[in-house]
């Protein structure tokens, strides 16, 4: 794996993965860094990477779903693998603006796997989500074997990919990897997920909105955990394989929100609790109850296991977002965004089914 093109770099686990692999001393080779820069797109993820790492890294502005300008790039920058982080990643997105779900992450991860099979590869590595399984009830874990049933046009659209993914392997023989991940979270969250929303509007004094009765349950990662897992899925795991990745980690939204509250508290205290910001509101329509993964083939047989308990993960992600607080206010103010971003507005708010 010599030059390895990572797709959607700019954002949240394609930023924290850019950073891992060019410090890791087990890869010596190149990263081109493809992102559209749509509104999750933030180059300032990682700031100082190119003088870093001069000569092993190269940021290209594009849209996977243009065949001309990433071909050229493949042949270009001689692209022997592929690690496909890029897609449209928010559930609730999808749910109000499904569009970009089906272009980007259906039709996107389609062309990228056809410039795949008219260039050599090493390896397409695609990751993707828990939430292709659908939900589970009170009891039980994802496994690889488990059918695949997405709620939201967003999993529905990561499991088109998936199968895409494994149909070229099987009828072009591309060699493949996919990892299927839970709730990630760490550093450069965009503030639209639960853990980095719920940061950021406790320390303004702001609602924290649980969706329903708050006892939805999600298995957490802490995001440098993800991003080891994927590069020794990319190293080790067998070609054609899946991968399932989790924490086993397992929390209510309710039991989250609560721990952060106490946590912020005891980091940045103020005249009452956090506490008191909780707001129940109208529940996400297609909630999946529960997530939770079996990560027992990725442990058993590549040997891999997270190093961060949920206790000290959330701790060293409060300490970032209190820490980087000019990154939020770019973030707030729009002006980390493209040009194009700013012109049509992408920041716009969501409409009110899920904060009301
Ligand atoms: P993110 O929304 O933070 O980042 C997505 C990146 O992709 C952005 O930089 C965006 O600009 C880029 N992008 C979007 N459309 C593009 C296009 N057409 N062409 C090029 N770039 C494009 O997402 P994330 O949370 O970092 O998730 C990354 C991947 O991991 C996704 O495939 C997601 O499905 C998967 N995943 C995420 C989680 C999680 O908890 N966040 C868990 C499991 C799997
Ligand atoms: O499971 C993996 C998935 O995790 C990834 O594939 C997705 O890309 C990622 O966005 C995440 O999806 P979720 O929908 O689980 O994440 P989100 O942070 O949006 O919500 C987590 C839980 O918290 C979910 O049960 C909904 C709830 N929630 C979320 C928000 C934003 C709230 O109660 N209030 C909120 O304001």
């Amino acid at each position: 794996m010599k030059n390895i093109l990572v797709t959607g770099g700019c954002g949240f686990i394609g930023s924290n993965f850019i950073r891992y692999l060019l410090s890791a001393s087990d890869f010596t080779g190149r990263i081109i860094n493809v992102d559209k820069l749509t509104y999750a797109g933030n180059p300032e993820n990682l700031a100082g990477i190119a003088e870093k790492f001069s000569g092993r890294y190269t940021f290209i502005n594009a849209d996977i779903c243009h065949p001309e300008p990433m071909s050229e790039m493949f042949e270009t920058h001689e692209i022997d693998t592929v690690c496909h982080f890029a897609a449209e990643s928010h559930v609730d997105r999808s749910i109000v603006e499904p569009d970009d779900f089906v272009k980007t992450n259906i039709l996107g991860t389609f062309h990228l796997l056809e410039l795949a099979r008219k260039h050599r590869m090493h390896l397409f590595h695609h990751v993707s989500t828990d939430e292709v399984y659908g939900t589970l009830g009170s009891d039980g874990l994802f496994s690889e074997a488990t059918p695949y049933d997405p709620s939201s046009p967003y999993s529905a659209s990561k499991a088109a990919s998936d199968h895409l993914v494994r149909a070229y392997h099987k009828t072009y023989g591309i060699p493949v990897t996919v990892s299927n991940c839970s709730n990630n979270y760490g550093p450069y969250q965009f503030p639209e997920k639960l853990i980095p929303l719920m940061i950021l509007n406790a320390l303004e004094g702001k609602p924290l909105p649980v969706y329903g009765d708050g006892r939805n349950v999600r298995d957490w990662l802490y995001v440098m955990d993800h991003c080891r897992a994927v590069w020794t899925i990319m190293k080790t795991g067998r070609r054609g394989e899946t991968y399932n990745i989790g924490g086993r980690c397992e929390m209510q939204n309710i039991g989250v929100v609560r721990m952060l509250c106490d946590i912020l508290d005891e980091m940045n205290p103020g005249k009452a609790s956090k506490r008191e910001l909780i707001t129940f509101v109208t529940d996400r329509p297609g909630h999946d109850l529960r997530y939770a993964i079996d990560s027992g083939k990725l442990e058993g047989e590549l040997n891999w296991t997270p190093a961060e308990s949920f206790e000290t993960g959330i701790r060293k992600t409060i300490r970032w977002y209190l820490d980087n607080k000019g990154w939020v206010e770019r973030i707030k103010t729009g002006e980390y965004l493209s040009w194009m971003e700013r012109q049509y507005g992408v920041m716009k708010m969501l409409p009110t089914f899920s904060k009301s």
